[in-house]
């Protein structure tokens, strides 16, 4: 765990030491020392911009990068433009990508205001070699680039920027090792995610993350059970065990250790209420840990289980080892356990060579599932997975109007499960106050829905139970009890 003292014992008038977190510590120190200098003669304390797309391990890559800089003595700001900013970037569609190069238009502009601004890119996107090239060549003022291996250098990084004034690239090709104890900052008090691997080795045909995150790695048990128990110490009540596949925890690990076997120690923390993980991968969701799921009774009500396509022929091609039968079985399986679980997934829609009856084979299992929700992607061709290669492509409107089917189909589904609710008494974690209206706090039942009710402020991050009156699709309104 961070521990401020070991980071006041490092000496700053030395060279800089190899071993970490040691150097980020010292690297932290020194650009310190540089923020308050800037600070001063700003006249105002420095500010930052943290920018994040893509998935819960960036927003939890981000969520680290900011306390280093807070420690640093920069001001997070909700806003765009800062003295520092710093995009998270994604690559699994390259929509995403042509985000971050339409942002980095604006900034050149800010930044003729503002030339001390510095512009930072990292993530996977910037694990891309054409990318940072493209960056490299056409958005010279860019300050930082690095990638999703080395984030735990962000002090380092700066330091270097700040004593070269030229832009620094670091984007390494492999993960080398898992840096622990650096500072934590949570969006939330009460909640938080917590990696537990990295990586994935399942090279699904469609997918970039592979090649940009890397080789699977699990972290040790004891370095997550300390971590978790000392954020339950600060007030955290739920926790989200994050990990590319994480139903394949522990693989990599010397003592090898299965995830349903994580999943019941982590559910004996004192004073812990809520376990939440993401991502599963069916072809690794075993019989024991759908029992450790029954039996954890801090484990919620709920699974995210990505189905991708529902034909058979698809998942082949897909490389998904599974079955639309055998997927089936899966979600027969949870739910003899837990009947009442909630299930969501993620679908792509116009894979190659995706025709009408496969794409019926995919609305068929929505259909039989019928899942609280799901998220729906249009098939984005990534540059060097082998799905990139498959001809076959299937046309722009056929995609669109399947996709809008498919679209309709689960919204049709969710708005009746959420309707069959109304009227139960549930317990709610509150997590904040309406964005829209003040007078309504917002929370999250044990399956992840949302439920807006009046009530007061001082009940955000506690569970209470809350009476859902009123369905609104995907969403409630309630009553606190
Ligand atoms: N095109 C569309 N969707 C994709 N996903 C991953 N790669 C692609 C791609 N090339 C989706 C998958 C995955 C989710 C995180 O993103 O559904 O589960
Ligand atoms: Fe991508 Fe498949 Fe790994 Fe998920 S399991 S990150 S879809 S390769």
């Amino acid at each position: 765990m961070f521990d401020y003292k070991r980071l006041e014992l490092v000496d700053i008038g030395k060279e800089a030491p190899e071993k970490e977190p040691e150097r980020q510590y010292y690297f932290m120190k020194k650009c310190k020392i540089w923020a308050e200098e800037e600070a001063a003669r700003n006249g105002r304390p420095l500010t930052v911009s943290v920018q994040t797309l893509g998935c819960q391990m960036n927003a939890k890559d981000s969520e680290k990068m900011s306390a280093v800089l807070e420690y640093i003595g920069y001001q997070e700001t909700e806003e765009p433009v800062a003295d520092f900013v710093l995009y998270n970037t994604c690559t699994v569609r390259e929509n995403a990508n042509l985000k971050i190069y339409g942002r980095l238009g604006y900034l050149k502009n800010q930044k003729k205001k503002n030339p001390s601004m510095k512009i930072a890119l990292c993530g996977c996107m910037m694990q891309e070699e054409d990318e940072v090239e493209n960056v490299r060549k056409s958005y010279p003022f860019v300050d930082l680039v690095f990638g999703t291996h080395n984030i735990y250098k962000l002090a380092e990084l700066l330091y270097t920027q700040i004593q070269s004034d030229r832009p620094v690239m670091d984007v390494w090709q492999e993960a080398k090792e898992i840096v622990e104890d650096l500072p934590g900052k949570r969006k939330y008090p009460f909640k938080t995610g917590v990696n537990i691997m990295f990586g994935c080795n399942n090279f699904c045909s469609y997918c970039i993350v592979p090649y940009v995150r890397g080789r699977e790695r699990s972290r040790e048990p004891e370095d997550i059970l300390e971590e978790i128990r000392g954020l339950v110490a600060d007030g955290v009540v739920e926790i989200m065990l994050l990990g590319q596949n994480v139903n394949s925890y522990g693989k990599t690990l010397e003592k090898k250790m299965t995830f349903a076997e994580l999943l019941r120690e982590v559910n004996k923390i004192e004073g812990l209420e809520r376990i939440r993980f993401m991502t599963s991968h069916p072809k690794d969701l075993s019989e024991d840990l759908m029992d450790a799921m029954k039996e954890c009774g801090k484990v919620c009500a709920h699974l995210h289980l990505p189905l991708q396509s529902g034909s058979s022929r698809i998942l082949e091609k897909m490389n998904r080892h599974y079955t639309k039968e055998g997927y089936l079985e899966l979600v027969d399986k949870l739910r003899q356990r837990m009947p009442g679980i909630s299930l969501t997934t993620d679908i792509i829609v116009g894979f190659p060579g995706e025709t009408e009856e496969d794409f019926e084979e995919t609305l068929d299992v929505v259909k039989k599932v019928r899942y609280d929700s799901a998220y729906t992607f249009i098939y984005s061709k990534r540059s060097g997975t082998p799905a990139a290669a498959m001809d076959e492509q299937v046309p722009q409107e056929v995609v669109k109007k399947r996709f809008d089917r498919l679209l309709k189909t689960i919204q049709k589904i969710s708005a009746e499960i959420t309707a069959e609710r109304v009227g139960q008494t549930v317990p709610v974690l509150m997590e904040e106050v309406n964005s829209q209206d003040a007078s309504l706090i917002t929370g999250r039942l044990s399956n992840n829905e949302v439920v807006h009710c009046s009530g007061s402020r001082n009940l955000i991050g506690k569970i209470v139970p809350v009476k859902l009156t009123e369905s609104k699709g995907f969403y409630y309104m309630g009553e606190v009890q």
